[in-house]
């Protein structure tokens, strides 16, 4: 059984295409590379499987069920076990490390207190075992801000591991990744897999997602174009197959 499955997604922002007819697919325990230029549909299709928004054509299967794009939300998302790393915006700015951890679902006494302690606690779990976090500077109470962006990721990437997410999606910030924040996000993701869980990576870099993926898929102007397995072709040829496929005529 499939964990996501698009049957001919249709979506459109006013008289703009932004996805056309996709047929798209997640396996369990899969890492799929979603591959594209600027513009070519890539997070627009990934908002739709984390229910930000509703698609208006097609149909979609999470684990076997059919999803109603009218009743499904991000919070249904979340309790299916589908965790996001945006691009725009990984996390809530402005807060400490442990309130976005923790955001949308605080843990609570019975009269409705947020467990600060209990979850400051975690939190340091977290940063320890999931996220490789040494201590130096970060800490729960750390405001996010003070964070890079590799490790505003990771936050992300621990908090989707900590709740123990079906598929992970991450969605690369469009600010640019030191080298090292790059190869903690590919350990990241290669944790997931070893776990049993799933991804969706997306990235303009093709050596990065490379390695970590299992297949690739390649959109260009709302239309998928391209469907690899990383066992059928290197990566050079995967690369000289991109330069091909995104070329803009004319
Ligand atoms: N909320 C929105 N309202 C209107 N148009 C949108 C909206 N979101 C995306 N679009 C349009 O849909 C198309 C696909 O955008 P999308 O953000 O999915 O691209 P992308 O592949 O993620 O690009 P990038 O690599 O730059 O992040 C674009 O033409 C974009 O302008
Ligand atoms: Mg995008």
């Amino acid at each position: 059984m499939s964990l996501i499955k698009m049957n001919n997604i249709q979506k459109h922002f006013g008289g703009v295409v932004a996805l056309n007819d996709i047929n798209f697919e997640v396996g369990e325990n899969e890492v799929v590379g979603l591959m594209g230029d600027n513009g070519a549909g890539k997070s627009t299709l990934i908002k739709i499987i984390t229910g930000l928004h509703p698609f208006d054509g097609g149909e979609m299967y999470i684990k076997g069920k059919k999803i109603n794009p009218k009743k499904y939300s991000v919070k249904k998302a979340h309790q299916i076990g589908i965790e996001t790393v945006y691009q725009e915006q990984a996390l809530a700015e402005k807060q400490s490390l442990w309130r976005n951890i923790f955001l949308g679902r605080q843990k609570t006494n019975k009269l409705g207190f947020i467990k600060v302690k209990e979850e400051k606690e975690e939190t340091n779990e977290i940063m320890r075992d999931m996220m490789g976090f040494t201590g130096i500077g970060a800490n729960p109470d750390s405001n996010i801000l003070t964070l890079s962006g590799g490790e505003k990721q990771g936050v992300a990437i621990g908090r989707a591991m900590h709740f123990d997410a079906d598929l992970v999606i991450l969605d690369e910030p469009t600010m640019a990744l030191s080298l090292q924040e790059v190869e903690k996000v590919l350990n990241f993701i290669r944790d997931i897999k070893d776990r049993g869980k799933a991804c969706i990576y997306i990235s303009h870099n093709i050596a990065n997602v490379y390695p970590v993926s299992d297949r690739f898929v390649v959109l260009d102007r709302g239309q998928i174009v391209g469907r690899y397995e990383r066992e059928k072709i290197s990566l050079e040829d995967f690369n000289t197959e991109m330069v091909e496929l995104t070329k803009v005529e004319g």
